[in-house]
């Protein structure tokens, strides 16, 4: 992209100084050869995550697949998304450094509001580089499954507003890099797992209507970072606890 845009500023100063004109088939012939070298593709998606991927559209239901999404997903359009950026959606990110810069791993995963129908497809547990990933306001059933406690790297697990149902697999406990997780507005059952008490980075945690019930557990003492809680409209009983008091970065109950 940089070779791209130099391209238009090398031209017009060649023109404004008429002595670098001599230079000029010289730097049109170095300025071509660079922007060939930035469009080559000199890294490939993992096969495995690039067919997980494809999976994951087909088994949601995806009416319209992204126009990005031809061939390798890591090249091309998709490489520009930001999982902000509402004009790309569904979108992903990548991370092309692997292997001395010749393998792409899919690291953001955003399919939001997409009327997505069906339940979490197995297949994710095949995007292990995963970081981000926002499945909200779709029509999703069946369980929150465990294996989603397999993704290590996941810093942001977004899962509001869907109808999953069954308990909070305790195997979330196991995603220590997380830093925001919710799961607000579904139909789950039963308690939080002591487990999420692991969750050491956790700021915030999105838990309101999700149908829990049960006390909160002793565990989320460890949970110091956190910044909001948003957890009405469940059936939670016993005490408010006391260790909310020593959340000294809450900012919202
Ligand atoms: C990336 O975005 C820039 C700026 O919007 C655009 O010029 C470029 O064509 C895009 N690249 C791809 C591969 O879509
Ligand atoms: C990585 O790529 C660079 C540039 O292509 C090359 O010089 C270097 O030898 C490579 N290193 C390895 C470990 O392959
Ligand atoms: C994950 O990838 C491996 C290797 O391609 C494949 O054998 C396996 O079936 C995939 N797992 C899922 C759940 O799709
Ligand atoms: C929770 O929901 C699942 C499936 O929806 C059901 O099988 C189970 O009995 C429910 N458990 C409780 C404690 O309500
Ligand atoms: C993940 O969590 C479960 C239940 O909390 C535990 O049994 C399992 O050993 C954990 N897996 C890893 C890889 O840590």
């Amino acid at each position: 992209m940089a070779g791209r845009e130099m391209r238009p500023a090398g031209w017009s100063s060649s023109c404004r100084h008429g002595s670098a004109l001599p230079l000029l088939p010289l730097l049109l012939l170095l300025l071509t050869a660079s922007a060939q070298a930035q469009q080559a593709p000199s890294s490939r998606t993992d096969p495995v995550e690039a067919s997980a991927l494809n999976a994951v559209f087909s088994k949601l239901g995806l009416q319209l697949w992204p126009p990005w999404f031809t061939g390798d997903p890591c090249v091309g359009a998709a490489m520009n998304a930001s999982l902000d950026n509402p004009e790309f959606n569904p979108a992903i990110t990548c991370d092309c450094t692997d292997q001395n810069n010749t393998v792409c791993h899919i690291t953001k995963l955003k399919m939001y509001a997409l009327n997505l129908v069906g339940t979490i497809p197995e297949e994710l547990r095949n995007l292990t580089h995963l970081t981000d990933l926002d499945l909200v306001q779709n029509y999703l059933t069946g369980p929150l499954p465990s294996f989603i406690g397999e993704l290590t790297a996941m810093e942001y697990l977004s899962l509001g507003i869907n109808a999953l149902s069954g308990s909070v697999p305790k195997e979330l406990g196991n995603l220590t890099n997380l830093v925001s997780l919710s799961f607000s507005i579904n139909n789950l059952n039963g308690s939080l797992p002591s487990e999420l008490g692991n969750l050491a980075k956790l700021e915030q945690l999105y838990i309101d209507s999700a149908g829990l019930s049960g006390p909160l557990p002793s565990s989320f003492t460890r949970l110091t970072r956190m910044k909001t809680l948003w957890a009405s409209d469940n059936d939670f009983t016993g005490q408010m606890p006391d260790y909310i008091g020593n959340w000294f970065e809450l900012t919202e109950l």
